[in-house]
């Protein structure tokens, strides 16, 4: 077994059971997170699957990780693109994005899922037990933890994952003229091999929830994949 795969084994096996804190809300809505290497495509996808659900007339919320609140967006700024970001541990970097993910689901997602709405996520807590504890090696049991206390009960019912080759993704966000990498996006060819077997492992453990949609195909036939995946759970 390659260093990779018993990392994510570490991980899946050893997780913990933690007290969490339940959100006080009844939850009738469903949560789909968007998951995926830089380059995947996620914001377009997010965007077409956002408009087919309003045209069948459900309430869509789409937001992001780090994100999606002021303070979840001052925190990404922190991450990404702060003066001293290379600087920062990988430690500080797992509790800042837990940070940012702890308000967002209070703030925007548990008060719309308990509105009935579908909300659609830019990342969620499955990126942290990727890039934090596989690429950056963390121990799992506090990734877990963290994750956990984060996100209190709720959690994604569907998780869709873009899958495409590393140096894809990467020469797409280098075609992005928009502006430089940030600071994640500086991180080398190995790293972002981590990550995507890291999302591949994670779809072997939860078959139910993750479903990898390849991000090679064109927008069209990705955009008809995740539909198909979405109305089969949606009842
Ligand atoms: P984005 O560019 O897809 O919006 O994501 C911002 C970067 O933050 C991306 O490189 C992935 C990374 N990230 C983590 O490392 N851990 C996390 O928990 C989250 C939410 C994002």
């Amino acid at each position: 077994m390659n260093l990779v795969a018993e990392i994510c084994r570490d991980i899946f096996v050893r997780t913990v059971i933690i007290p969490i804190m339940p959100l006080k809300s009844k939850i009738t809505g469903k949560l789909i997170s968007f998951e995926g290497s830089e380059g995947s495509g996620k914001s377009t996808q997010i965007a077409r699957l956002a408009e087919h659900l309003q045209q069948i007339g459900r309430e869509v919320i789409a937001t992001r990780e780090p994100g999606g609140t002021e303070i979840g967006e001052q925190i990404r700024n922190i991450i990404v693109h702060n003066s001293k970001g290379d600087e920062m541990c990988a430690e500080t970097e797992l509790l800042l994005f837990a940070a940012a993910r702890a308000q967002v689901v209070r703030e925007v997602i548990a008060p719309a899922l308990t509105r009935g709405a579908i909300v659609l996520s830019d990342r969620f807590l499955d990126s942290s037990t990727v890039y934090q504890g596989i690429a950056r090696n963390l121990a799992p049991d506090p990734v877990n933890q963290i994750n956990r206390f984060a996100v209190g009960n709720v959690m994604p019912h569907l998780t869709i994952v873009i899958d495409v080759p590393t140096e894809v993704g990467l020469a797409r966000v280098r075609q992005r003229a928009s502006d430089l990498p940030d600071r994640m996006e500086r991180e080398n060819i190995e790293f972002y091999d981590k990550v995507r077997e890291g999302y591949l492992l994670l779809a072997q453990q939860w078959p139910e929830r993750v479903v990898v949609i390849d991000g090679t195909k064109t927008a069209d036939a990705i955009e008809k994949k995740i539909w198909t995946a979405v109305s089969d759970r949606l009842g």
